[in-house]
């Protein structure tokens, strides 16, 4: 569904198993992954693309800066499974979305674009709604989500903040 998707300076492509560096040099540094994971090693980072990003149905995709040719980050994009959710818009109707980028990156605009037009595919592809999930203290992901205006929901996790977007009008 994602396989390359245009930003406005970026593609979204599948991964590849040659992505693996790129991506090991960007989940190895601890200030990327401080409100997700421990930093990863390079195995957990193989294992990681592997399982969500080389399978069937990919749940994570790379992303690429178009001017430089050079793999910044990926993509999560994803069926949501949420029984509230679901049963508000529709079974299979609401996806996950994310973006993890380089360092070097943050607070271009970036995150923002992505997120922008996973929101646009997906009016285009008939989901009803998308969820972008965050660490409560991770405030870029939540100016995000407050900047493409999506609605603030009780999260069942207390170290979690849980936003919605509805994609498709009744
Ligand atoms: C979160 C992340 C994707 C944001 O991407 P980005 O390209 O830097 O974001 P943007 O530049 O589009 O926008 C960030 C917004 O948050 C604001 N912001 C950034 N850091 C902030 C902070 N510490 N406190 C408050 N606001 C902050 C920026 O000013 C900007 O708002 P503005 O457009 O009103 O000025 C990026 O920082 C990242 O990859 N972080 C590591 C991985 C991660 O946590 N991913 C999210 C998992 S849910």
């Amino acid at each position: 569904m994602l396989d390359n998707l245009k930003t406005k300076r970026c593609t979204i492509r599948k991964f590849n198993p040659s992505d693996v560096g790129g991506l090991f040099e960007i989940l190895s540094n601890a200030n990327v992954m401080r409100y997700i994971e421990p930093e990863f090693s390079r195995n957990q980072t193989e294992n990681f693309m592997q399982k969500y990003g080389l399978c069937e149905e990919p749940k994570i995709f790379t992303l690429i800066y178009d001017k430089s040719k050079t793999l910044i980050g990926h993509v999560i994009y994803h069926p949501f499974k949420d029984d509230a959710l679901e049963r508000e818009f529709g079974n299979g109707k609401v996806f996950e979305v994310g973006v993890v980028l380089a360092e070097a990156y943050w607070n271009r605009g970036i995150g923002s674009e992505v997120i922008g037009a996973l929101v646009d595919i997906s009016k285009e592809s008939g989901i009803s709604a998308i969820v972008l999930e965050c660490d409560k203290d991770n405030l870029a992901s939540a100016r995000i989500a407050q900047k493409l205006k999506f609605v603030e929901k009780k999260s069942g996790d207390a170290y979690l903040r849980l936003f919605v977007l509805q994609t498709k009008q009744e």
